[in-house]
């Protein structure tokens, strides 16, 4: 069994994220978890493929959701506490950022959840925002990467569309971790010639229990 590898309050990655969401709202960290824990991941994310566990991510909400291939490719298993130590390890590390975050940021979020996600070649996710129109509890999105010896050439970037008409790619490349605010960054994920891993999640506030 893999021994559990935490992400210490103090680390600086947290901050910078930080800072990041603050003065842009976004932020990019090439290297936020150790490389060995990013490998468990994807280990853990191709064993439940094998094993059938992913499923074909649905776009919208609640009985509104639907499979459509052509906008959202993805097959997906949503993360649980208790299923795996590298899985475990985590949602450790990404509740020290959602505590760093509402320190430095005040946005009040209470849970994080997150699925993994993988791309079958040729799958897209089209441009959209991480926000539902039915439900705004999602604040603040992060994905990190689990595709080892990634190249530009495999395609797969998630292109974000920022202020002043400006975009910014992300390769797809094992740790790198890519946090924005949810309501205010439009992205799409661009087709890879081979398949595509992530670790894809949400910081959420409280809602407001109309539902
Ligand atoms: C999403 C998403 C981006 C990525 O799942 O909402 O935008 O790079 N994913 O996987
Ligand atoms: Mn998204």
């Amino acid at each position: 069994m893999m021994r559990a590898m935490h992400i210490s309050p103090e680390n600086p990655m947290l901050s910078a994220v930080v800072d990041d969401l603050a003065l842009r709202g976004w932020s990019q960290q090439a290297f936020f978890l150790p490389a060995e824990l990013v490998r468990a991941l994807a280990a853990e994310c191709r064993r439940r493929d094998a094993e059938g566990q992913l499923n074909p991510a649905g776009v919208g909400r609640g009985v509104a959701q639907e499979v459509r291939e052509a906008i959202r490719g993805d097959q997906i298993q949503w993360i649980d506490p208790g299923q795996a130590q590298a899985c475990d390890d985590y949602l450790q590390a990404m509740d020290q950022l959602r505590l760093a975050i509402n320190q430095g940021l005040f946005l009040g979020l209470e849970d994080f959840e997150c699925h993994f996600a993988l791309y079958p070649p040729g799958a897209v996710y089209r441009r959209h925002l991480d926000r539902f129109r039915d439900d705004d509890r999602r604040m603040v999105s992060a994905v990190l990467y689990l595709n080892e010896e990634w190249q530009p050439q495999d395609g797969g970037q998630l292109r974000m569309f920022l202020k002043n008409d400006t975009e910014h790619d992300v390769q797809p490349v094992a740790g790198c971790l890519v946090v924005f605010l949810s309501a205010e960054v439009p992205h799409e994920v661009l087709p890879a010639g081979r398949e595509r891993l992530s670790l894809t999640g949400w910081f959420r506030r409280r809602g407001n229990d109309l539902f």
